[in-house]
């Protein structure tokens, strides 16, 4: 492999790109296919010194193109004295982490997408930044083509967050967008956002929530100046919403959405913390998260002076993705040029994190029941026994959703008022041991309502 070091143009930004798949290749082709705006916009050419790739053979393009910059060894690529800066878009912790902290070290500013890393280990990458004078910038790494992460960090860093809450992984929502309409099958959503470019590597980081939490985790971190990481975000996937799932939010003008919720929550003796969590929850069909479809994402902010804020577009995909790399790309070459740093994150306010058990949140309870006298009252007493307070009941006749008052079954309905987790969890268990409690067909969260209740015909 040629190391193209011959070429330096010494007042260029020079670019080491680690990886070329989905994103990488839109790296370049933005790269290079704008060359001379990129001048004109830092201030000096941006070139890229080198581009490293696992197989070369697996990328015809690249290598026809640009053949005498690619490398498989990215180790080496990082500590180059004739690059700048690092751009890094392969993913995942190791040998990736390794490979950023040379380049930090070294005093290269690293540009990267990985939100699995940065929830997992960022105070190291920020801190070796601070020690060298480099930037660490990752727009990319939260909702795609989004700005989100810069008004965070910049924009709103004069007010007080309260609240970042919305849609942060398109595979998501591609597979419960495609169930919701109806006639496409978890697996084959699934298949096509991976084929689109929209999973990750392991797609199980998508649907169980792990990629989800990761971002939730760089929210909370930006909005809250306090280090999150992802364990501690409460995180529940969405694997386990079932068509049955999806037909039920529909009866209540409900759609299913996988939501990162990220909280400043202040208890009643005035002490702060923060709530980081990530789980599928049934939205209103009016609120305006329930027509975020596909792999768009969709974020609220809430501050106290800014009021709400909605950041939507495409949070996943190659060329939306590379958008938000080369913002950064171009925000680190300025700097370079103009020989400054840009803003880093904070985390002064080390706020504690809320445990789950303690958030309080509304709930849909579906529920298989024997149909006959007396049932509904045991029922609502093991609620009121747990403190959870009843909104709304429905009772439909059989369990398969037929009206059929011989069976001897129903489904009963249940939506709840805020209730805490501990406490909801306690409910069902409660439920599930009563005689004329079948089965729980399903438990999900209900947010941002007064809606759904009222589409049981019951008011709040
Ligand atoms: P891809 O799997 O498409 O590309 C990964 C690239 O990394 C490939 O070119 C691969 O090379 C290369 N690579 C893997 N291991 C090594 C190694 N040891 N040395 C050198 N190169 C290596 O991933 P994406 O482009 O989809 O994602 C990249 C990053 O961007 C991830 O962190 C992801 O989370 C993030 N991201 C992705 C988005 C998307 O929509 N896809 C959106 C936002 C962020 P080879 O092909 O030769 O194996
Ligand atoms: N796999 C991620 C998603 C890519 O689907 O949202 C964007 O971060």
């Amino acid at each position: 492999m040629a190391s193209g070091e011959g070429s330096r143009n010494s007042a260029a930004v020079r670019v080491a790109l680690l990886g070329c798949g989905t994103v990488g290749t839109e790296v370049v082709r933005l790269i290079t296919g704008q060359a001379d705006d990129l001048t004109a916009r830092v201030g000096a050419p941006v070139e890229l010194a080198g581009v490293a790739v696992r197989r070369p053979h697996k990328h015809p393009w690249l290598t026809e193109n640009f053949g005498d910059l690619v490398t498989t060894d990215a180790g080496e690529l990082v500590t180059r004295d004739d690059v700048d800066v690092v751009v890094e878009v392969i993913g995942g912790i190791e040998p990736v982490r390794g490979w950023l902290l040379e380049a930090l070290k070294s005093g290269k500013s690293v540009v990267t997408a990985n939100k699995a890393l940065l929830a997992e280990d960022g105070p190291t990458l920020a801190e070796a930044a601070d020690a060298s004078g480099a930037d660490l910038y990752y727009e990319a790494a939260v909702a795609g083509a989004i700005p989100l992460l810069r008004p965070l960090r910049e924009s709103l860093a004069g007010d007080r967050i309260t609240r970042v809450a919305g849609i942060v992984n398109g595979t998501s929502n591609f597979i419960l967008s495609a169930m919701s309409a109806g006639g496409t099958s978890y697996a084959d959503a699934l298949e096509e956002a991976t084929r689109l470019g929209y999973a990750e590597a392991d797609p199980s980081a998508d649907v169980d929530g792990y990629d989800a939490a990761a971002k939730a985790a760089i929210l909370a971190t930006l909005a809250f100046h306090t280090r999150i990481t992802a364990s501690d975000v409460h995180r529940e996937g969405m694997r386990e919403v079932s068509s049955a799932d999806v037909a039920a939010a529909r009866r209540l003008g409900c759609t299913i959405k996988l939501l990162a919720i990220c909280e400043r929550v202040v208890d009643a003796s005035g002490a702060e913390s923060v709530s980081s969590r990530v789980y599928p929850a049934m939205v209103p069909d009016t609120h305006p998260l329930a027509g975020v479809d596909g792999a768009f994402n969709a974020v609220f902010v809430e501050a106290e002076a800014a009021g709400q804020l909605m950041f939507y577009g495409q949070g996943a995909g190659g060329a939306p993705t590379a958008s938000a790399v080369l913002g950064d790309l171009v925000a680190v070459a300025r700097n370079r040029v103009g020989g400054g740093r840009g803003p880093r994150e904070s985390a002064y306010a080390s706020l504690p994190v809320r445990p789950i058990g303690e958030v309080p949140t509304r709930y849909h309870v579906d529920l298989e029941v024997a149909d006959r006298e007396g049932v509904l009252a045991g029922i609502a007493g093991e609620f009121a026994r747990h403190g959870v307070s009843i909104a709304a009941v429905r009772q439909t006749g059989g369990v398969n959703g037929a009206v059929d008052g011989d069976s001897g079954q129903a489904r009963l309905t249940v939506v709840t008022h805020s209730a805490p987790e501990a406490a909801l969890s306690a409910t069902v268990s409660a439920l599930l041991d009563l005689d004329h409690v079948l089965g729980v067909a399903g438990v999900l969260r209900v947010e941002g309502l007064g809606r759904a209740v009222s589409a049981l015909g019951m008011g709040e």
